[in-house]
């Protein structure tokens, strides 16, 4: 069954903005994944399944006006359930590690899956990126998109609470991904999703990302221990090679003796953005010199996780058949810190219950003149 929302708003011009529904897969367990494709009237295209809310395929426009992939993807299912590494996925129920995988709240213990050695990543074993998520197209002004429906039963991969969820994408008109997060849960519980797309603004597949330019919105970061747990500092970037608040080069530094970065095995760490939690600002700013493409990250989360795509190895081939190398792409995942439930001090990741959270971030893409 097609489903067809034609562009009321540019009607007579010639790029029309649409969302289609189309059959993607099915799961293992014989599920239907659906896609939707999404179209704005300057061109640029959003491909999203309904498989973990991912987000298959982006594309921006280079300083020739010329649009490439510049997300990482796979074409089948089978690609992104046999991978670990969160390709374009919405994360949850916790972006990020939690360590010891447990925490205490009011007063309980919970315990999570191990799937990060001693601790956990990302949601555990099946989170927000491995469920169906029920979807429909939605337009506004200048917009189209989808609706990302999930309810996440209480007890689900050990959090407490029955959380209700809706993510939204919308693809405008200025080449500006907008993804909304709307969360409630009838328990306390933390809560801390996000979205995992892995960008290469010379295109996917297009080689490393050393020569992109990253500007980051912090004076501050919180540094981890081996394990990639944050140690509870919070820590100048002051003459450190985590020093972004001035455009650098992603390569320049990386390599350096530092205990940090060879943690990470290179950038994978989360910074403290220099604004206040809730706020809507700029998180980062990147810059790929040979395109002229230029992605600006806007979020209201307190803290942005950058990560260089360092666990990449080549062993994934991407949609059109290229390995994803190491150093192959950033993923830059707007958040609250890592391991929030057990740092008192860092901004508080707890959703109370009965009352709604939203959070919202914008992947906005220009060119450079
Ligand atoms: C996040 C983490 C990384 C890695 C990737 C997935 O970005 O910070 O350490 O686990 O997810 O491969």
């Amino acid at each position: 069954m097609f489903l067809i929302l034609a562009g009321a708003f540019a009607a007579s011009a010639a790029l029309a903005q649409s969302v289609q529904k189309f059959p993607f897969s099915k799961t293992p367990a014989g599920e239907a994944v659906d896609l939707y494709k999404i179209k704005n009237a300057a061109g640029a295209e959003l491909d999203v399944i309904t498989y973990g809310a991912i987000i298959t395929r982006l594309t921006a426009p280079d300083s020739k006006g010329n649009y490439a992939d510049v997300v990482l993807g796979f074409n089948d299912i089978e690609g992104y359930i046999k991978g670990g590494a969160y390709f374009g996925a919405a994360v949850g129920r916790y972006g990020n590690r939690i360590g010891g995988a447990k925490f205490a709240l009011n007063g309980k213990e919970y315990s999570l899956y191990k799937n990060d050695g001693e601790n956990t990543l990302h949601g555990g074993k099946a989170g927000f990126d491995k469920k169906i998520w029920t979807a429909r197209p939605i337009k506004g002004q200048g917009w189209t998109g989808v609706e990302l429906s999930l309810t996440s039963g209480d007890g689900d991969e050990g959090y407490p609470g029955k959380l209700k969820l809706k993510l939204t994408y919308k693809l405008n008109n200025d080449n500006e991904l907008e993804i909304d997060y709307l969360a409630e849960s009838d328990a306390d519980t933390p809560y801390n999703a996000t979205q995992h797309s892995y960008f290469n603004l010379k295109g996917e597949g297009e080689g490393d990302i050393l020569a992109h330019k990253i500007l980051i919105n912090a004076d501050f970061f919180t540094p981890v221990d081996a394990a990639l747990i944050p140690t509870g500092e919070i820590l100048s970037v002051k003459n450190t090679p985590f020093d972004f608040t001035e455009p650098a080069a992603i390569g320049a530094r990386i390599e350096a003796n530092d205990a940090q970065l060879k943690y990470g095995k290179g950038y994978d760490h989360n910074f403290v953005l220099a604004k206040p939690d809730g706020e809507f600002g700029l998180a980062a700013r990147v810059y790929e010199p040979a395109s002229g493409r230029i992605m600006e990250v806007w979020t209201t989360e307190p803290g942005i996780q950058f990560y260089c795509g360092n666990f990449l190895t080549g062993k994934d081939v991407g949609k059109t058949g290229k390995p994803y190398i190491h150093r192959g792409a950033i993923a830059l995942e707007t958040q609250h810190y890592p391991d929030s439930p057990n740092k008192p001090h860092f901004p508080s990741a707890i959703l109370k219950a009965g009352k709604p959270y939203a959070s919202k971030t914008v992947y906005k893409f220009k060119t450079a003149q």
